[in-house]
């Protein structure tokens, strides 16, 4: 097995506007539904909000200079819409584009190459209010705000994606209701996916008719590994609906120009997708330079057979009977099973569905329960482990054949995990939220060193 990264290889880590920045009232930024859902009493856990979070916002030279200590190639960030489109319409907030401007001056000047996510869940609060995703004109919204950043940050930024797992904002946001906006409606899920699908299209298409040549276009999903429990028809009938529910219905349209038909067949008690308008399916199907690929762990799946029906709304609208189970091995503190063999999986699907189309991991990563010894030291031998794991069956997959150019760990900072508050840290580097300080994780440290060698030492991490 090779240990060597390809020459060129980038290395990378990833944040999000609401997760990191704060600053939520500076320099007329307005609510987005994470504000108003985090401010929601009984919505996230501990009554957390992105009021503070890192004060990236105020941070940000010395978050570039962590950056840069650990020899960092890229790095993937999301822009805040309503901090540079305050009310989600009209004109650009020039105070709100300038803190983007500074950031992306300063990681050019490191060496650290930006790449751009425009729309990482911060849905403008007015946009919601008028509907939100399940209506059509949001993703005309979201084409016009692609315009005005990539007007202004265009001959800056080189790498651009639209979307970030619009699985999330369609399913968790509003057919389970644990992400903003919170609601709880599955035929609007579905009007909200398909929105989502369009907003990347022609939020592509106004991204290619600004952006200088060169410049490369790209959608960030969270493709689901999802597996049968046994080999019966049920079961892989099980797999099916969720791969449907969660896969194919983005990667249908955007890579394909078509919804499935067992899609179309599974959901038609729900909706009879009169949304979807002749030529949308072709507006989706944008012509992408790459694909990122977010991944943490696998989903196993079995036909429902004497099982209990989930009590309350679910994420998978339309797979009624479907049960999840929790695949084998260790737990991350979210309850994920560390299993690469998932990741591994997806890079091998996506490069025999779309030969010829560059991947990127744009986030990958694991939560730990991190606390300082007592010198200070954050020792997180289990991120590590992870980490080295997953770049372990990246070197198979490349070996393999799959055309992957980069990896981005999550995160670079501890962070608001959304529902979750302040209680998971999946940072490179620990955060004291008391007093914002920052501290590089061990896991850190050995980062540096991948980095550094572009090199996987075989056999057991070194910092275990
Ligand atoms: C992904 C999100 C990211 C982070 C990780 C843990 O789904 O894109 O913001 O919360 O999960």
């Amino acid at each position: 097995m090779p240990s060597q990264f390809p020459h060129g290889f980038v290395w990378g880590a990833a944040t999000a506007a609401y997760q990191i920045e704060g600053a939520v009232h500076a320099d007329g930024r307005t609510p987005s539904i994470w504000d108003t859902f985090s401010h929601t009493p009984g919505k996230v856990l501990g009554g957390d909000t992105g009021d503070v979070a890192d004060d990236h916002y105020h941070h940000w030279r010395q978050d570039i200079r962590l950056m840069s200590g650990l020899g960092l190639g890229a790095y993937r960030f999301s822009v805040s819409w309503p901090r540079v489109q305050p009310t989600g319409r009209g004109r650009a907030s020039r105070a709100g584009l300038d803190f983007y401007r500074r950031l992306v001056d300063e990681l050019l000047a490191h060496g650290i190459q930006p790449v751009l996510t425009l729309y990482h869940w911060d849905l403008p609060q007015e946009l919601e209010d008028a509907g939100g995703w399940p209506e059509r004109e949001t993703a005309h919204r979201f084409a016009d705000y692609a315009r005005l950043v990539a007007e202004a940050l265009g001959d800056r930024v080189p790498e651009w994606a639209t979307l970030n797992e619009p699985w999330c904002s369609a399913f968790l946001g509003y057919a389970a209701g644990v992400h903003a906006p919170g609601r709880t409606d599955e035929a609007g899920a579905l009007r909200a996916a398909h929105h989502l699908n369009l907003a990347h299209g022609l939020g592509a298409q106004a991204l290619r008719a600004t952006l200088p040549r060169g410049a490369r276009v790209a959608v960030v999903l969270n493709p689901n590994a999802v597996r049968a429990r046994s080999t019966s028809a049920e079961d892989a009938d099980a797999r099916r609906r969720i791969d449907a529910l969660s896969n194919r219905i983005f990667t249908g349209p955007m890579l394909h120009g078509a919804y499935p038909d067992d899609l179309l067949a599974d959901t038609a008690g729900i909706t009879d997708w009169s949304f979807v308008r002749d030529g949308d399916t072709h507006t989706i199907r944008q012509p992408l330079d790459w694909l990122g690929i977010n991944y943490y762990t696998p989903s196993v799946v079995s036909a429902a057979t004497g099982e209990p029906p989930s009590a309350g709304p679910t994420a998978y609208p339309g797979a009624q009977g479907v049960a999840f189970h929790q695949p084998p091995g260790k737990q991350t503190a979210m309850g994920w099973t560390v299993d690469p063999s998932g990741l591994y999986d997806l890079l091998m699907r996506f490069c025999n569905e779309v030969p010829g189309l560059p991947l990127a991991i744009t986030e990958n990563g694991a939560a730990y329960e991190d606390r300082p010894d007592i010198q200070g030291a954050v020792h997180d031998p289990e991120r590590v482990n992870y980490l080295h794991a997953h770049l372990q069956t990246l070197l198979r997959a490349l070996a393999d054949g799959a055309d992957v150019w980069g990896y981005f760990a999550w995160s670079l900072l501890d962070n608001f995990e959304w529902a979750y508050g302040y209680s998971k840290r999946f940072g490179l580097v620990y955060v004291d939220y008391a007093t914002l300080e920052r501290t590089p994780k061990t896991s850190a440290r050995w980062y540096r060193e991948v980095i550094r060698s572009g090199q996987l030492a075989t056999g057991v991490p070194r910092f275990s």
